[in-house]
């Protein structure tokens, strides 16, 4: 079959008016990833070579959108939303250039994996040319029914055109079918519009090839897999099974997380065996964790690199450019941000640091800040291998720090520092001897004076 050519048609034409939202439905995220492009990526896994993308609604923010998430696809602007067999003619120009199969999908169907479209697919190869996938809900109200007979499908009804004996059928159109690109124009342009709606229906390819003596059969996937998204609590219903799924799989691959159903994965989180994940931590998109790093409780890492051996948190933000590398250590209330912690170095506590890179085995002491923005610009702060920083230093960026500099605690650092220096930017310390004493008998008897006046 992999030798079969395969174009995906997806709808995504529809408004979503139940999402109540000024974005078109099908760019709510799930795992931090539009849905449409979770069906693309399903799409591609069940071997489409072709995307074709059919938009209406929304489409200038679906073009800008999709040439981001599949810069590949194609997409076609249905004018009016006529129906889901209207739709797909809309992409007429792509499906005539001759594909194998056509795999037509949903772009509100973001659980559908490549076993289900694949299963579709070996139907064609085997000589069907319509593989309709079905589901069981847990109430049939509202799908389309799977009328079958022999193990063949004979028609998709309609929830509005069935009758009272149809409407009991629980076996159910999951929306999305597989036709063989032979015949799926001339199956396509018969399709008309009497029906309860006056729509085109796609299902009604169904019945049109049966009638010309084609094989129709309909395979199943699991309700999860079906899983159509109309408002935000179907939104989070999706979400919380793609999370599910995710911890599971990382857990199968080695990842020890002590409370899984705490732990937030985006849709590409790379994370290796043998690290821990405490309870309570948020991944946002493009995270990569080498093996046996630790995260503690309560971190949030975006857009970071972490390397083995690492430690991170509790309480730890890791921005985009965060790059920690082997046994660096970023400890509770400190924010990374686009800079280098090389091998062993230490960020342990309330620091902040962006725009920098921080050589190996140096130590930042807490309270650290790099002054990194004037409001108008970033500058860079370059902190040299095995330099200690005192704690609540300012280093205003640009600046460097040379290898083994030492920084007085307090310092605000505006030059920089040669190697093996040290410096100092805060005002020397000054002791009286006897003057705490002195002024605390001189305030003590002015508020006696001011007590006595007021009586
Ligand atoms: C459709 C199926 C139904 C199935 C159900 C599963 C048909 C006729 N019916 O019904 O059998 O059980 O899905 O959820 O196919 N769209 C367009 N342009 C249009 C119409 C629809 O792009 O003109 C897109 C929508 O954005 C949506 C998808 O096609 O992504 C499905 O359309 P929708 O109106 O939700 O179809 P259903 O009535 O749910
Ligand atoms: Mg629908």
């Amino acid at each position: 079959m992999s030798q079969r050519s395969c174009l995906s048609v997806i709808l995504a034409a529809g408004e979503g008016t139940r999402m109540k939202s000024a974005m078109p439905k099908v760019l709510h995220a799930i795992a931090g990833l539009p849905m449409v492009a979770h069906v693309v990526k399903a799409a591609e896994a069940a071997g489409a070579t072709g995307v074709a993308l059919v938009i209406g609604h929304g489409a200038e923010e679906m073009r800008r959108a999709a040439h981001k998430f599949a810069p590949k696809a194609e997409t076609f602007v249905q004018e009016q939303r006529l129906g889901t067999g209207h739709a797909v003619l809309a992409a007429r120009e792509a499906i005539s250039r001759g594909y194998d199969d056509i795999l037509v999908m949903f772009g509100d169907t973001p659980l559908i994996g490549a076993g289900a479209l694949t299963a579709a697919r070996r139907k064609l190869a085997e000589g069907a040319a319509v593989a309709v996938i079905g589901f069981r809900p847990p109430s049939p109200a509202g799908y389309g029914r799977l009328v079958e007979r022999d193990d063949h499908l004979v028609a998709i009804r309609e929830e509005k055109d069935c009758s009272e004996e149809e409407k009991k059928i629980g076996f159910c159109n999951a929306g999305m079918m597989a036709v063989a690109g032979k015949h799926a124009l001339q199956l396509l342009d018969k399709v008309g519009n009497r029906n309860a709606k006056s729509e085109f229906y796609l299902t009604d390819i169904v019945e049109i090839a049966g009638a010309g003596g084609l094989d129709v059969v309909a395979t199943e996937a699991s309700f999860e897999n079906a899983l159509g998204i109309n408002n935000r609590a179907e939104l989070a219903e999706a979400e919380a099974i793609w999370q599910a799924r995710r911890r599971r799989e990382a857990m199968l691959a080695g990842v020890t997380l002590i409370a899984p159903e705490t732990v937030y994965f985006s849709h590409d989180t790379e994370i290796g065996a043998d690290t821990v994940v405490e309870p309570n931590v948020w991944f946002g998109p493009g995270v990569k964790i080498a093996s046996g790093a630790r995260i503690h409780a309560f971190s949030h890492i975006e857009g970071a690199t972490i390397a083995s051996n690492c430690d991170v948190g509790p309480f730890a933000r890791l921005r985009p450019g965060a790059d920690l590398r082997t046994k660096a250590k970023v400890g509770n209330f400190c924010e990374v941000k686009q800079a280098t912690i090389e091998e062993g170095a230490k960020v342990n506590h309330l620091t902040y640091i962006g725009d920098a890179r921080v050589g190996a085995a140096a130590n930042i002491g807490a309270g650290t800040i790099t002054c990194n923005y004037d409001g108008y610009s970033k500058f860079f702060t370059d902190i040299g291998e095995g330099a200690f920083v005192g704690s609540n230093s300012s280093l205003v960026a640009p600046v460097t720090i040379g290898k083994g500099g030492y920084i007085a605690s307090g310092s605000v650092i505006t030059e920089s520092v040669p190697d093996d220096a040290l410096a100092f930017g805060r005002a020397r310390q000054k002791t009286i001897p006897g003057k705490g004493k002195e002024l605390r008998e001189r305030f003590a008897s002015a508020a006696a004076a001011r007590k006595k006046a007021a009586e």
